[in-house]
């Protein structure tokens, strides 16, 4: 079992994966990023690195819109119009028309505005189906809403992944489930599931938070109707950056989200006691946008210009075959196990593997210039975002991970102390 950072693992060797980097036709949009010299990033999932031009269009905004315009900038800047715009760039990574979607508020936000919607036209159904491979936020809100319209029959149930099917019954008015799972990189059919519960009659809000931006979504075409996804992963917006909702044109105003705000309302400068919904996915929004946050999701989404997403879902399958592959080969011996699907149709664009002492190796890995991170209860979580992860970083983080368990790095007392975020 070779650790080492040697230069040959199985038939490949590195110059065979900077040689497919040097071919492959994703190479030239790594350079719309600014990442950090010598750094393998592998946590874009987590948060995605700013782009380039990120700073500069940061600078405009303060400076000449916010410094010079001032309040004349909501007209004159289109800040009014801001979540639309944004939603109208995330659409066509979700394979769905401009007007279908708003970046607003959280992804926990958004999900609690479209169950909550759905709980009011569902009649007699009132049950939340979830399954426990949920991201804990989606099951917070859904078990949050539910507790707040028992009186209404509403419950939550949960259900183990694999009995997510078998768990449609007539008593459930709406189900929610994350197309990526957070920890395994696991992928749902989207279209097998939505289908499923389309025959059962239940309507599904997706949370697209690890797929907007990694997979080739075509939303239309699988028979989606409600989605919910995040703005700082895939999507390139930066920390804390606002999520999206997608809901199909024709039931867009059969929902009155239970957030009613002025800023969903049809005329929020007529200042009136009724909530009027505004058209379209506006209705959806609640209060002043943060729009700061929304340029530079706007500048975020730019690097996705002219990019197949085709050909990124191709990318994200070949790295994340080209991680296991190789960690298989050289971390066995260490107590390392998949924790991914290996095959690449069954999962998002992540790699995560298993270990006894996951939490201190991340942390070792990390101080070798290499950053994933850690997922209770024994996950090491690898995002491989191919706009900017080269081939050659997966093969240089794994041999830095062989490295990091041959000389048991992970024992030293600094790795083991947790922070806050892991
Ligand atoms: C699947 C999923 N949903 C939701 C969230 C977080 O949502 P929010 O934008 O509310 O923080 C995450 C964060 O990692 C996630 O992985």
């Amino acid at each position: 079992m070779n650790a080492g950072r040697g230069s040959r693992s199985g038939s490949l060797t590195r110059h065979d994966l900077a040689e497919r980097d040097r071919t492959d036709p994703l190479a030239p949009f790594r350079a719309r990023f600014r990442l950090p010299e010598g750094l393998i990033y592998l946590d874009g999932n987590s948060l995605g690195p700013p782009s380039r031009r990120m700073r500069a269009r940061m600078d405009a905004v303060v400076a000449e819109e916010w410094g010079r315009d001032l309040i004349g900038s909501w007209n004159r800047h289109g800040w009014f119009r801001l979540p639309e715009r944004v939603g109208a760039r995330i659409a066509p990574l979700l394979g769905v028309d401009a007007d279908e979607v708003i970046a607003a508020d959280s992804v926990s936000l958004n999900l609690f505005k479209l169950l909550g919607a759905l709980l009011r036209v569902t009649g007699e159904r009132r049950v939340v189906l979830a399954d426990e491979g949920n991201f804990p936020t989606d099951l917070h809100v859904a078990a949050g809403l539910t507790r707040l319209l028992a009186d209404t029959g509403a419950s939550l149930r949960l259900v183990p992944p694999e009995e997510f099917e078998a768990a449609l019954a007539a008593d459930v008015a709406v189900a929610t489930l994350t197309q990526v799972d957070f920890r395994t990189g696991r992928k749902r059919d989207l279209q097998r599931v939505t289908e499923a519960a389309r025959r059962s009659g239940v309507p599904v809000v997706w949370d697209l938070s690890h797929s907007a931006g990694a997979l080739s979504l075509d939303l239309h075409r699988d028979g989606v109707q409600y989605a919910v996804g995040c703005g700082y992963k895939y999507l390139n917006g930066g920390p804390g950056a606002p999520g999206f909702l997608y809901v199909a044109r024709e039931l867009q105003e059969t929902l009155d989200s239970p957030l009613a705000g002025w800023m969903g309302h049809a005329h929020p400068f007529d200042c009136g006691l009724e909530h009027d919904p505004a058209p379209g996915m506006r209705r959806f929004l609640v209060g002043t946008p943060p729009i700061l946050s929304m340029m530079a999701l706007e500048e975020g989404l730019r690097a996705f210009e002219d990019v197949a997403m085709d050909e990124v879902r191709r990318k994200g399958r070949a790295l994340g075959d080209l991680f296991l592959e190789l960690a298989e080969e050289r971390l066995d011996a260490f107590g390392v196990v998949p924790g991914s699907p290996r095959d690449s149709a069954a999962r998002g664009s992540q790699v995560s593997l298993r270990h006894a002492e996951a939490y201190p190796v991340m942390q070792a890995l990390i101080a070798r210039g290499v950053v994933g991170d850690f997922r209770e209860p024994d996950y090491l979580r690898f995002g491989l975002a191919p706009l900017f992860v080269r081939y050659v970083d997966i093969w240089d983080a794994v041999a830095a991970l062989g490295e990091v368990l041959a000389r048991e790095e992970y024992r030293k007392p600094r790795f083991r102390r947790r922070r806050e975020v892991t």
